[in-house]
């Protein structure tokens, strides 16, 4: 949707990536929180960045991660292009909900609007994860793809991209956010670059088994299939609470759940609100119990990504 004076905003959402076994292949978008950003097309070629918000993120196009992402773009049309991006985050940077995804998808998706739908779905992830190489040192598409095509996707390959849409039963999504920061940078450098194959044989049997209980809606099987032994061992230890907290949602009904991307947020997938809700409980009385402020979210899979609003 085109707005007054030619202006486009969208709401972008927060995505939850890895989806637990499925490190840098799946990930999901839900439709709590979400930022907001406002686009509009400017005389002068080139990006300007505004941000509404209290994060003090870099304004220099090259150093954000939406800015990085519309550059990528104008860098392919080659035409003497300006675009205005005003941004107001309401997924902390830093909190493992795909903040960096959001900025960049929801600015890409917003300029290909006022370009008329030029580019493809498959193009703006493309142009998108250089927000995250930005954002983390690598590409990635894990957040990208699902923050733009809604739902859960599978990322194939990315080089090139494979991007696959899976269908899932309904499911609700509780997040807990420790107020602590764990770049994905750092969480990125301490994991090991090799794996035993007994561990990876687990691990492909429950990427397998996870995509094949989305596709046939059977909760047992997603929920023996959240597990993972090859990321969550190394980068748990830098969540406190972790342990207590996955045991007792467990307890208290959820299918099961993980690190969120790369952390701290942690989240728990429960096939009805109630019980999603007493997770949420739970996790409130673990941090309750530490002394650590946090925020929960209890939301559920947005299918659609990248919404235009007025
Ligand atoms: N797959 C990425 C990681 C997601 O776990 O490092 C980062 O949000």
């Amino acid at each position: 949707m085109m707005g007054s004076g030619g202006s486009v905003s969208v709401r972008s959402p927060a995505t939850v990536a890895n989806m637990v076994c499925g490190f840098d292949v799946l990930g999901f978008a839900v439709n709590d929180p979400y930022d907001e950003m406002h686009i509009r097309f400017t005389d002068e070629a080139g990006i300007i960045i505004i941000n509404e918000d209290e994060y003090n993120l870099p304004t220099e196009p090259e150093l954000n991660v939406a800015g990085a992402a519309l550059l990528a773009m104008l860098e392919e049309l080659n035409e003497p292009i300006g675009f205005e991006l005003r941004i107001c985050k309401h997924i902390k940077p830093g909190s493992g909900v795909g903040s960096s995804a959001a900025s960049a998808a929801g600015a890409v998706v917003a300029a290909n609007r006022l370009l008329n739908d030029r580019f493809t779905k498959e193009d703006l992830v493309r142009f998108a994860m250089n927000g995250e190489k930005v954002a983390s040192g690598v590409k990635h598409a894990d957040n990208i793809a699902p923050c733009i095509y809604g739902g859960v996707t599978l990322i194939r390959s990315i080089f090139p991209l494979d991007i696959i849409e899976l269908t899932a039963p309904p499911l609700y999504v509780t997040i807990v956010h420790p107020q602590i920061e764990v770049r994905t940078a750092d969480a990125r450098g301490i994991l090991k670059q090799q794996v035993l194959l007994k561990d990876a044989i687990r691990q492909w049997g429950n990427i397998g088994g996870l995509v094949a209980g989305l596709l046939k809606s059977d909760y047992e099987l997603i929920g023996r299939s959240l597990e993972d032994v090859l990321i969550e061992p190394v980068r748990s230890i830098l969540i406190p609470g972790f342990d207590m907290i996955k045991q007792q949602s467990k307890e208290a009904g959820a299918l099961g759940g993980g690190i969120s991307g790369s952390g701290p947020s942690i989240f728990m997938l429960s096939k009805d609100e109630s019980t999603a809700k007493l997770v949420e409980k739970e996790m409130h009385h673990i941090y309750e119990q530490l002394g650590l402020e946090h925020h929960t979210y209890v939301t559920t899979i947005n299918q659609t990504g990248v919404k235009f609003i007025k």
